[in-house]
């Protein structure tokens, strides 16, 4: 079920059923995301199963972007490390696909991702880390509107190392 849509893309959760759309779309994207994201969850199904139990608990959310018209999954938001209370925050991860990039559906599907996220999720801030070096990513941010707020060295372990990261994020006041 699609839980909120725009001109082209929509969101919905992610579920089981999509490992056999998702394997050869992540197949085809290790170059793309080697150097910016953990490796992929996914190699077989087990792996995905695993995967996918990070989400049975209310710390994290899995969310897919597909287009409205096939609904094929062209990008993914992870709304991850939630956080209740005085806080409602959480950090996203993100990514799109070799076939999928360079076509405007992660940003439709990110502003899709933070409406919902701070309507029916109740959230009130959202983070993303991104290294210095991935200018799609930063510029992908920055449209969505996400405001540069730090820097964050070695913060992740990424492609074999500590790898440093800018902090960005937004929150409910800057999309009122
Ligand atoms: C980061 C990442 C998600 C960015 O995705 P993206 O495809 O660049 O983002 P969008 O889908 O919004 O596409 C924007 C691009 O499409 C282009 N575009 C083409 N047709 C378009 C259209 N009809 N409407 C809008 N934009 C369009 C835009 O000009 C822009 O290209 P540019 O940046 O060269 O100017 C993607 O590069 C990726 O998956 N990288 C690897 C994983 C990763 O880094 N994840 C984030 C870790 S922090």
């Amino acid at each position: 079920m699609n839980l909120a849509e725009g001109p082209r893309v929509a969101i919905r959760y992610l579920s089981l059923g999509d490992y056999e759309e998702l394997a050869p779309l992540y197949e085809q994207s290790a170059e793309l995301h080697a150097q910016w994201m953990p490796g992929a969850p996914i190699a077989t199904y087990e792996d995905f199963e695993r995967y996918m139990g990070r989400f049975d608990g209310p710390l994290h959310e899995g969310f897919l972007i597909c287009l409205r018209d096939t609904g094929a999954i062209v990008g993914r938001v992870n709304v991850n490390n939630i956080v209740r209370g005085t806080h409602q925050s959480a950090i996203i991860g993100y990514s799109a696909y070799a076939s999928t990039t360079g076509r405007g559906y992660m940003t439709e599907g990110l502003g899709l991702l933070v409406g919902y996220a701070f309507g029916e999720m109740e959230l009130h801030r959202l983070e993303a880390n991104i290294q210095p070096a991935n200018t799609a990513s930063l510029n992908l941010i920055k449209r969505v509107g996400f405001q540069r707020e730090g820097f964050s060295p070695n913060f992740q372990y990424i492609n074999g190392a500590w790898r440093d990261h800018e902090r960005w994020a937004i929150t409910a006041e800057m999309t009122a």
